[in-house]
């Protein structure tokens, strides 16, 4: 499976504020190039955290590229994929509305009662880790479902985990002229980072793009 992380930060790092408000980092010419990867991608996952903070659709604006996936033979959005080890996303997430399908990866943790609820809100259910979601194990999981390409659009946690199981090919950052500050603000890759400094995850910069009012850094995975 190719994995793609794609995000907006702003100049010192940040996802978003330290209350997890959502802020607009960038503009429309960088909604479109996401648009554009969520388009190329199988499916478009983030973790529970994002669902709870910015409750997201994850689903494509642009009608041309509807048209052009089905024209391919494919579904005209990609899946969503939510990274919930408890079962915690509501019933009422945008997540789960609309027509393209939502898996939810939950782990051998999650209630009978919660994943029964969320299959009754239309989820498809991959269980995968004992506490936490494996990530090997869930991505292995989705590409026998079908998905040979996934987009990890965040949160930080999401992203640090995807980073530290060395499952990420590719990451696309665009960096926003402005500060947002805060030591318990999200950032790109949260987690508990690398306790070990062989294991730092080397990037190889591939371009750089001036965009909107912010630049668009593409990196290749070492
Ligand atoms: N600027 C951007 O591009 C962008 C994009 C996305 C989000 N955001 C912002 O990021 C913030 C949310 O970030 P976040 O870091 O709190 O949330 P997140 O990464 O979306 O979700 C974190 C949660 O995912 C669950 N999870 C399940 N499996 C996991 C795994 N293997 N590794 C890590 N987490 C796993 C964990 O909860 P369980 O233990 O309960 O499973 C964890 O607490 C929001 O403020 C949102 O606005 C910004």
């Amino acid at each position: 499976m190719y994995v793609h992380v794609n995000a907006a930060v702003s100049v010192d790092g940040k996802l978003s504020t330290h209350q997890r408000e959502q802020v607009r980092i960038s503009g429309s010419a960088d909604f479109d190039r996401v648009d554009e990867i969520r388009a190329d991608a199988d499916a478009v996952a983030v973790g529970v955290g994002t669902v709870l903070a910015d409750d997201p659709r994850l689903g494509l604006d642009s009608e041309t590229r509807r048209t052009r996936r089905r024209e391919a033979g494919r579904p005209p959005e990609p899946a969503r994929v939510v990274f919930d080890s408890s079962a915690r996303t509501p019933s009422d997430a945008r997540v789960l509305a609309g027509d393209a399908e939502t898996i939810v990866v939950v782990s051998r943790a999650a209630a009978e009662s919660d994943r029964e609820r969320l299959r009754a809100a239309g989820a498809t259910l991959v269980v995968a880790g004992d506490e936490q979601t494996a990530l090997p194990a869930a991505t292995a999981a989705l590409a026998d479902h079908g998905i040979d390409r996934l987009m990890i659009e965040g949160g930080g946690e999401l992203i640090f985990s995807a980073f530290a199981a060395g499952i990420v090919d590719e990451l696309t950052v665009y960096v926003g002229s402005l500060l947002i500050g805060g030591r318990d603000a999200p950032t790109l890759a949260d987690g508990e980072g690398f306790l070990d400094r062989d294991a730092f995850t080397s990037l190889a910069l591939r371009d750089i793009d001036r965009l909107d009012d912010g630049v668009v850094l593409s990196y290749d995975v070492e």
